[in-house]
Order: C-alpha cells, then sequence, then structure tokens
C-alpha cells in the first residue's frame, strides 16, 4: 500500500497536514531558522538520518534558507514558513521544536541584557506551541536561557499545555566546550571525555563537574580553576572575537543538533540516552536546574541528579544558587506581568 508523503511546505495548508493518516520518521521544527545558530543547524538536522521533515521557520528570510537546504540530496523534506502569521503553521505535528530565536549578544553585553529583547520572543513562541504541538518536546537555545526557561513554562501552564518533562533549556554547548578544554588538557580525544556540567547557562551558574571527569583529570588546583574560568566564560570569548557581528553560531549549532539528537534517539525508544539539559527539578534549592537527564520517548524519562561534588564544587553550587534563584524569579515575575 502507497502511502502519501507528508508535505508541508509554503503552499500546504494545515488541513493538509491533519488529513495525512500516516507520517513517516520524525518531524522538527526550527523557530528562528534563518539566524546565525538557525542556518547551520538546520544544515546538520537536514543531514540526520531519523529527521524526514524539517520545518524552517523565522520572521524573515526562511524561504531561501529551505530552498538551498532542500537541494541537499538527503531524505529529509524541507519545508518553510515565513512571517508571523506563518509560525502555527510551522509547528503542527512537530515531535521536536527547537528555538534559536532572537537577539544575540554583543561585546561587552551579558546575557542577562537580551531579556528585553528575548522574552517577547520566546514568549510568543511558547503560545504558538501551545495551540500547535502541546506534545511537542520543546528545547530553548535562546538566552538568557536561565530566564527564558521558566518564562515559557509560565505560558504554557496558562495555556494549559505544560509537562515539565518536555520543556529544555539547551546547555550542551557548555558540554561541548568542557569535553573540548578537558581534552586538550587530558590529552586524549574530546569525544572520550565524559564530563557533567550542572546549574544553569551563564556566567558562574555554569558548574562542569570536573571531579567527576571520566578520564580522571590530574592537573593542579591552578590549571583546574583556569578550566573552569574557561568554560564559563568561552560564549564571551566568542563573543569578543567575532567583534560585533555576533556569538558562538557555529559550535551551538553542533551542540543543538546532538541534543535534537539525543531527544529524537529518546522518543525511537533508544536506551541510555543521557544529557545534560536546564529543567524544571527539584535536585536543589532552584526551581531550575541543569543536572544530566535518561531521556525517553516522553522527554525527561528519570532526572539522574546532581553528580557527586567535592569541596570545591559544593562551594560554588551554593554561590550560584541565589543567582540562578533570582533570574528564575524574573522570568516567572515577567510572564506573570504579560499572562
Ligand atoms: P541571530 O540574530 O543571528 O538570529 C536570530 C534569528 O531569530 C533571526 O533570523 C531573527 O529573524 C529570528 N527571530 C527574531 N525574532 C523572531 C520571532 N519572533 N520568531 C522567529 N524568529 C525570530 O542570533 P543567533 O546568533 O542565531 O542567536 C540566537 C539566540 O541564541 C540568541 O538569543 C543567542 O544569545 C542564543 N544563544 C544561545 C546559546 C546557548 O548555549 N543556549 C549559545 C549561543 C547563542
Amino acid at each position: 500500500m502507497k502511502f502519501s508523503q507528508p508535505i508541508l511546505c509554503k503552499q500546504c495548508s494545515l488541513a493538509n497536514w491533519e488529513n495525512v493518516m500516516f507520517r513517516r520518521g520524525l518531524k522538527v521544527s526550527v523557530v528562528g531558522a534563518a539566524g546565525g545558530i538557525g542556518q547551520p543547524l538546520s544544515l546538520l538536522l537536514k543531514q540526520n538520518p531519523l529527521i524526514k521533515t524539517l520545518s524552517l521557520y523565522d520572521i524573515t528570510s526562511t524561504r531561501g534558507v529551505a530552498a538551498d537546504l532542500s537541494h541537499i540530496c538527503s531524505d529529509c523534506h524541507v519545508c518553510s514558513f515565513e512571517g508571523a502569521g506563518q509560525m502555527k503553521a510551522s509547528l503542527v505535528g512537530a515531535d521536536v521544536v527547537v528555538v534559536a530565536a532572537g537577539l544575540p549578544r554583543k561585546p561587552g553585553m551579558t546575557r542577562d541584557q537580551l531579556l528585553d529583547a528575548n522574552a517577547s520572543v520566546a514568549a510568543s513562541v511558547a503560545k504558538a506551541i501551545s495551540d500547535a504541538c502541546p506534545g511537542a518536546l520543546l528545547a530553548f537555545i535562546t538566552n538568557p536561557v536561565n530566564t527564558i526557561v521558566p518564562i515559557v513554562a509560565e505560558i504554557l501552564k496558562s495555556e494549559d499545555a505544560y509537562d515539565p518533562k518536555r520543556l529544555f533549556g539547551v546547555t550542551t554547548l557548555d558540554v561541548v566546550r568542557a569535553k573540548t578544554f578537558l581534552s586538550d588538557s587530558l590529552g586524549v580525544e574530546p569525544q572520550d571525555v565524559n564530563v557533567p556540567v550542572i546549574g544553569g547557562h551563564a556566567g558562574t551558574t555554569i558548574l562542569p563537574i570536573i571531579s567527576q571527569c571520566n578520564p580522571k583529570f590530574e592537573g593542579s588546583d591552578e590549571e583546574r580553576e583556569q578550566l573552569v574560568h574557561r568554560i564559563q566564560e568561552a560564549g564571551t570569548e566568542v563573543v569578543k572575537a567575532k567583534a560585533g557581528k555576533g556569538s558562538a553560531t557555529l559550535s551551538m549549532a553542533f551542540a543543538g543538533a546532538h541534543f535534537v539528537n539525543s531527544l529524537l534517539r529518546g522518543i525511537n525508544g533508544e536506551e541510555l540516552v543521557i544529557e545534560c539539559a536546564y529543567v524544571e527539578s527539584d535536585v536543589s534549592e532552584a526551581d531550575y536546574f541543569s543536572t544530566p537527564l535518561l531521556l525517553g520517548p516522553k522527554g525527561i524519562e528519570e532526572n539522574l541528579g546532581l553528580p557527586d561534588l567535592d569541596e570545591i564544587e559544593e562551594a560554588a553550587l551554593e554561590k550560584l544558587i541565589p543567582v540562578l534563584k533570582k533570574n528564575i524569579h524574573t522570568g516567572v515575575e515577567y510572564a506573570q506581568a504579560i499572562i
């Protein structure tokens, strides 16, 4: 029996999608697809064999990106949605939505300074998600992640569409950086380094747990302190090097594609898929916190909790909690003011 393929492009109406009886493979929607992260992220996702439909949405310039990507000979249909009026249509039927929409930092800016610009973007995406794909797994890249995730959670709660197991702030880039920098110091391949990074995604809230690094880190305390500082400030290193032309886009695209792939592997029922991400959590006094998570078909299968910490890491954790709590409080207040 031959099934029609779910072609969801600009020419397709929502009704066409709803009439599709059979779905081949998984659908990922990228919001902010024409941006510095969105484009390389979409390029990597186009090559992912688990994805059969890649839906690209941006307020502008999506058409060209989608046309370009659609010429790549991989078994993944690309569809394009452009302008605020098409956001919902781009999300219908998504298994995973990855959001890289919003302003990046310029030199001298903190992530918190992006809140005014990006909070409303995240809120509008959350509203559209609650209507169009309430069962999807949601991966928010948009900064400041520490505050954006609580905002999205509050908006989804107000729409009766919140499931804490399905909402993730993407902190994978911190893990990617930790693996890379530690591998230089350990003299091994980055892919052979395992290190949890917990907390949040800004400055000292990013806490790499070097004591649990595998292979074991044997450097001096001073070397370790420098490593932790470099991981925490790696985003700023890129912002400075790009000198006003954006923040980390290529490494973030790599990290985002890796995280989305892990979500899809979980959806497909693969066992032992573990990633760190910033989620609603009760492992600390902060209501949202990044720890290693076991992923499954419906998102978080199990929060694996805090790794063992040594004294230095305990002290760093104690210091970061008030910062994170403040970031979260700001998000909840912002959301409640606009709901
Ligand atoms: P960019 O400015 O190059 O691209 C952002 C895209 O979002 C643009 O194409 C813009 O048109 C689009 N956009 C703006 N408002 C939108 C809306 N309402 N709906 C849909 N699309 C919209 O920025 P870039 O470099 O791609 O960064 C995106 C975000 O990712 C920033 O907030 C940045 O700080 C964050 N980021 C997060 C990281 C993480 O580790 N979580 C790492 C690096 C950046």
